[in-house]
């Protein structure tokens, strides 16, 4: 393979100090300031300048007349690996991995990576060595490189460390105590790196969470595996602590029903574990469990290899970031996995559960999806609302355990009156069930990959072959009806004295164009991207941005000071998407990195 060049131009922010003196006139006003600001001078600015207040509540999306549910489009017949896990880095391109046990995936190689060639013979056409089980793919020239696993990262966890380095963790085999550094770059040129450290214990379908502590994340859980640890690891901790939760919330019978628990990071530092049907506030700093929740409405399980989804609805300035709402959904009933090894698929969970995990009453609010769904992933979208994409009506998670494939994805809109908030969008034809992923990227699409209920690379002969497509579903808000609605040419513009990053609370400014004048509703929001496999998307998280002022200059561009979120708490440092929504529509993200003092 030739290594691909990469054309990908990032807008990389930078300070404009011009487009500050342009701005230096108009203070920007907060709402209490204005009332005691003379009439004249109120009378100037707004001659001068159109002066916005911003709106940070958010509101409905524009209007919803039928037909506004969103396009698929074909990106690549050949990704070459199964998208069983992805995410996207601060380059702009895609890190995507399978599991090498595979053998032959859809990228061969001519040579391994040790130099050796690869022969047109039965034993290297079957070489794990001699085929690609992870690539990147590069969104602006929608190509895929190979790149090279030395051991088996299969059903494995990931975290973003602040500077952008994707950590992985765990796999199968050799590969389940493996700790993996993909550092992004420019050229094309990075690949794995594989620490010389290894996890405590085996991390086969375990969860990944990034901690508020600098560059520190827990992995919890793995099949028979009932402890979590942290890496990298301290001197002092060179361990792993038994976690009797995750012993308790097992099914033995039914595969589990515990692994890939959801774990969330809290307002409070704490971490909520949710595994089965119930769940936890856990202090990781004291080993100590805070609060046991109530355990969720309903028969049936949650978790791998019943595998529903969660998120935590974004959190939002209007109450410093305080409350954190769970939501829950999907997932098989009890007794699918059993079942299912006899070929017969139960039909799935189709309900979904919110419950607040701060304050001090909890309750699961229950409400129905538009159908049952198993093997969904959640994603947040720009707007604040849910997608719920891929995944099966029936059966649970595992080799040929589930049928009737979820074609339609769902929105959901938290906001909205319970009853009003589920709508049922545009259908694939491309079954994405076992081992699918799906993410957000900086131009609003979700890229959808993967789906490979067989054990080996399998296209023939089967219900529900290898997939090796890739996918993007272009919801509505891209439509070209809301172009002059859509901010454009969005630019972050850090304070003086900062290294290319803002500190928490610290202010910082976002320019973008708006051809007509902004709508009542104009927020920013900061995302965290995740790292997604088997349903679940570990470490994703929406803030909701403070704005303090929004001014509008000439020749429609506006500028908005913003301030960070005030701790790692609430936001672990790294790299987020900054978007600016005008009307509920986004623009394309830019991406702004939040850094430790
Ligand atoms: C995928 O393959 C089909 C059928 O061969 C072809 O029509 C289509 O153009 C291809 N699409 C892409 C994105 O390569
Ligand atoms: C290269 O890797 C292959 C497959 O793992 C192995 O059989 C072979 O001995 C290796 N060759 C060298 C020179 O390391
Ligand atoms: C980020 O930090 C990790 C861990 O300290 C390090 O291995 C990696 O090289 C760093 N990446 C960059 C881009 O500086
Ligand atoms: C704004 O963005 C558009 C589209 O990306 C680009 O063509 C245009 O040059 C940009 N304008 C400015 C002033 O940067």
């Amino acid at each position: 393979m030739t290594p691909m060049h990469f054309g990908f131009n990032q807008t990389h922010s930078s300070i404009n100090f011009s487009f500050f003196l342009f701005f230096s006139m108009p203070i920007p006003l907060s709402m209490e300031d204005k009332k005691h600001f003379p009439l004249a001078f109120k009378l100037m600015v707004v001659v001068l300048f159109l002066l916005l207040h911003c709106v940070c509540f958010c509101t409905a999306v524009a209007g919803s007349s039928g037909g506004k549910k969103g396009k698929w489009q074909l990106l690549l017949n050949n990704t070459g690996v199964v998208g069983m896990h992805m995410a996207l880095t601060h380059h702009g391109t895609v890190i995507i991995f399978d599991q090498i046990g595979v053998g032959q995936s859809g990228y061969g190689l001519r040579r391994r990576y040790n130099g050796t060639r690869c022969m047109n013979t039965q034993h290297d056409l079957t070489d794990w060595s001699c085929f690609a089980h992870s690539v990147e793919y590069d969104m602006s020239l929608n190509k895929v490189r190979p790149l090279r696993l030395d051991t088996d990262p299969w059903c494995s966890s990931g975290s973003f460390l602040s500077n952008g380095t994707l950590l992985q963790t765990g796999g199968y085999g050799r590969g389940s105590r493996r700790i993996r550094y993909f550092r992004p770059c420019e050229n094309g040129h990075c690949d794995w790196r594989q620490s010389k450290t290894l996890l405590s214990d085996d991390r086969w379908y375990a969860s990944s969470q990034i901690l508020p502590e600098k560059d520190r994340a827990i992995v919890v859980g793995g099949r028979q595996v009932f402890s979590y640890e942290f890496v990298p690891k301290l001197h002092s901790n060179h361990r792993s602590f038994d976690l009797p939760f995750l012993h308790r919330t097992t099914n033995k019978n039914e595969g589990g029903n515990n692994l890939y628990p959801f774990v969330h990071l809290s307002s409070d530092g704490n971490l909520f574990i949710f595994a089965n049907r119930d769940s936890i506030l856990f202090n990781y700093k004291r080993n100590r469990v805070v609060k046991s929740f109530p355990r969720i409405p309903g028969a049936g399980s949650r978790n791998y290899p019943s595998s529903g989804s969660s998120v935590i609805l974004p959190l939002d300035h209007g109450d410093r970031f305080h409350k954190v709402e769970v939501m829950v959904c999907g997932g098989a009933a009890s007794g699918a996995h059993q079942a299912a090894e006899q070929g017969k698929f139960l039909k799935g969970l189709s309900s979904c559960g919110r419950m607040v995990i701060t304050g001090n009453t909890h309750k699961w609010n229950m409400e129905n999806m538009p159908g049952p769904r198993l093997l969904n992933d959640m994603l947040i979208l720009p707007t604040g609302d849910i997608l719920i994409i891929n995944g099966a009506k029936r059966g649970c998670a595992g080799w040929k355990n589930a049928a009737d494939p979820s074609l339609q994805p769902y929105l959901y809109k938290p906001k909205k009156t319970l009853g009003r908030r589920f709508s049922v969008l545009k259908s694939t034809k491309i079954a994405r069930m076992y081992h699918s992923s799906a993410i957000l990227t900086p131009d609003g699409r979700v890229l959808v990959a993967g789906s490979n209920p067989n054990n080996k690379y399998t296209f023939r002969n089967v219900r529900y072959p290898t997939e090796l497509r890739l996918q993007a579903f272009v919801p509505a808000y891209m439509d070209r009806q809301y172009h002059n609605t859509r901010p454009g040419n969005v630019s972050i513009h850090y304070g003086s004295g900062t290294n290319g990053g803002v500190r928490y609370g610290e202010g910082f400014s976002v320019r973008f164009w708006l051809g007509k004048k902004p709508s009542k509703t104009v927020e920013f929001s900061a995302y965290a991207p995740p790292f997604t496999t088997h349903s679940i998307s570990m470490n994703q998280r929406m803030l909701k941005l403070r704005c303090k002022s929004m001014v509008r200059g000439e020749g429609g561009w506006i500028n908005a000071a913003l301030e960070a979120p005030p701790s790692p708490n609430v936001a672990p440092s790294g790299y987020y998407m900054l978007t600016v929504i005008n009307g509920g529509i986004p623009s394309i993200s830019q991406w702004i990195r939040i850094i430790h003092a």
